[in-house]
């Protein structure tokens, strides 16, 4: 950070805390600026661009809110961390939504102010990193066990091998099978930390009251039958991965202790005063909708916040047809391989019609458990046909992935969105007709030269 050192502008009316901070933030390399009230952190706004904002929300006079406001309007890439009093989140979860990259409670650590800045400064490399990446990388059809070709999943590769990059939480989210178990696998195995372990928990299947002592671990008589000391998973995973799964089903009670984990790195064994520190990386699933969790008060918003920094949505199958044909070949293989002698088997373009056209409700699970018993009904033919598929997808009514168009959680980029409805059923006309414009303009109901010009337009749109 020596030679570009971030300028960092920290606002806070008690001026020892204030200054201790600052000395230990230039001991980390920052040039830092002071403001003892919300007008002097305005005064300051007006004359530099800062990187970097750590202000306190309760300031008298002018307040952080306002502050955070001006800071956002002038500079919308300066990188903010709130600071609040104990027991008002619901002003730092409200900060977060004006445009705030972080919050942190008092009385807190500097370790732990030290953690949330670097990581939202990583955040912010990451996303600029990320568009760069977009622009340089040769586009990838897989990453570890997880492959696609379509444009949501080549995308998601792309984001999986630059989070793996950071040490950011992150939250995957998607229906039951679609693959997210190995997407957090897929982020460990690319990761700095894949020397170290990947510990996987699922929470929904220990019962509660085991739970707690399994992450955390315990000491020898912390509860009946706890006969020795026993390591838990967090710490096993100390320098490596925790893949938290399931996440939803936590207790309140456990939601409070991962708090403090994700905030502190630093957590107690059941029955036990002394404080373990750990270096580990945090990666959530849940195929349940937190954000709903939280408005429902079933899960805490502060935690969903600390989870969900960077959020990895995994789209159901059905909204990625054009990926079944390369998972079929995918399992083929893998499945093919694994027999004795090893098979080399195909689908029937009549059968590939109807695995393309079913909804799949167990996603890419259940699309491996057909190919997996097509094969096994098919013993020793080298085509798998329409019969093999088993009823239900045999005699499914063919979906179409345009009648129920996904709305992600948070919007969409709707003309972006329509230029690509547009692109593909321009393409699909083309491809129809071999080519011939005027064949496909016809089909569209559209003149050529519109067509014509349609394509040069989206063609030359940016693929952001
Ligand atoms: N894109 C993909 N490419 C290849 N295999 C995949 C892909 N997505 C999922 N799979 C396979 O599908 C199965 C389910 O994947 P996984 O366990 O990661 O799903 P999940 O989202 O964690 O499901 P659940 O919510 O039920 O736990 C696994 O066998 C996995 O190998
Ligand atoms: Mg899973």
């Amino acid at each position: 950070m020596a030679e570009n050192a971030k300028h960092l502008l920290l606002v806070d009316d008690e001026a020892a805390l204030r200054e201790a901070i600052a000395e230990r933030l230039t001991d980390h390399g920052f040039t830092v600026e002071q403001a003892g009230s919300g007008e002097e952190a305005l005064a300051r706004l007006a004359d530099f661009a800062f990187d970097v904002i750590i202000t306190d929300l309760r300031l008298p006079g002018v307040d952080g809110r306002a502050v955070l406001d001006a800071a956002l309007e002038r500079y919308p890439d300066i990188i903010a961390i709130i600071i609040t009093g104990f027991g008002t989140v619901k002003d730092a979860v409200n900060a977060i939504k004006q445009g705030a990259a972080d919050f942190i409670t008092k009385p807190f650590q500097f370790d732990a102010l030290l953690h949330v800045l670097k990581s939202a400064l990583e955040q912010r490399r990451l996303r600029s990193e990320n568009a760069y990446l977009r622009s340089q990388l040769e586009e990838r059809y897989r990453i570890d066990g997880l492959v696609g070709r379509s444009r949501v999943m080549r995308d998601m590769f792309q984001l999986l091998e630059t989070v793996a990059a950071t040490s950011s939480t992150v939250l995957i989210t998607g229906e039951t099978g679609t693959g997210k178990e190995l997407a957090a696998r897929a982020i460990h195995h690319n990761s700095p930390r894949r020397a170290n372990r990947f510990v996987a928990i699922n929470c929904s299947a220990i019962p509660e009251t085991l739970l707690e002592a399994e992450l955390f671990g315990h000491v020898r008589g912390a509860f009946t039958g706890a006969v020795g000391t026993r390591q838990g998973r967090l710490e096993q995973a100390h320098k490596g991965t925790l893949f938290l799964d399931e996440v939803g089903t936590m207790s309140p009670a456990l939601q409070a202790k991962l708090l403090r984990v994700l905030q502190e790195r630093e957590f107690e064994r059941v029955g036990d005063s002394h404080t373990v520190k750990i270096d580990v990386r945090i990666l959530a699933a849940t195929h349940s909708d937190l954000a709903k969790m939280v408005s429902d008060g079933t899960f805490r918003e502060d935690l969903f916040y600390r989870l969900n920094v960077i959020p990895v949505r995994l789209p159901p199958l059905r909204e990625r047809r054009e990926d079944i044909p390369l998972l079929v070949q995918h399992f083929l293989q893998k499945l093919g391989s694994e027999q004795v002698p090893p098979r080399n088997a195909t689908v029937s373009q009549e059968a590939m019609r109807r695995l393309m056209a079913y909804a799949w409700p167990g996603n890419v699970r259940q699309l491996e458990n057909v190919v997996e018993r097509a094969l096994a009904f098919s013993q020793g033919r080298s085509q798998i046909d329409v019969t093999e598929l088993g009823a239900e997808i045999r005699n499914a009514p063919a979906g179409s992935e345009e009648t129920s168009p996904w709305f992600p959680d948070e919007g969409i980029d709707l003309e972006r969105y329509i230029e690509g409805v547009e692109l593909t059923m321009i393409k699909r006309s083309l491809e129809r007709t071999q080519g011939n414009k005027v064949q496909a303009a016809r089909l569209l109901n559209l003149k050529r030269t519109t067509l014509i010009e349609k394509l040069k337009r989206l063609e030359r749109a940016p693929e952001a």
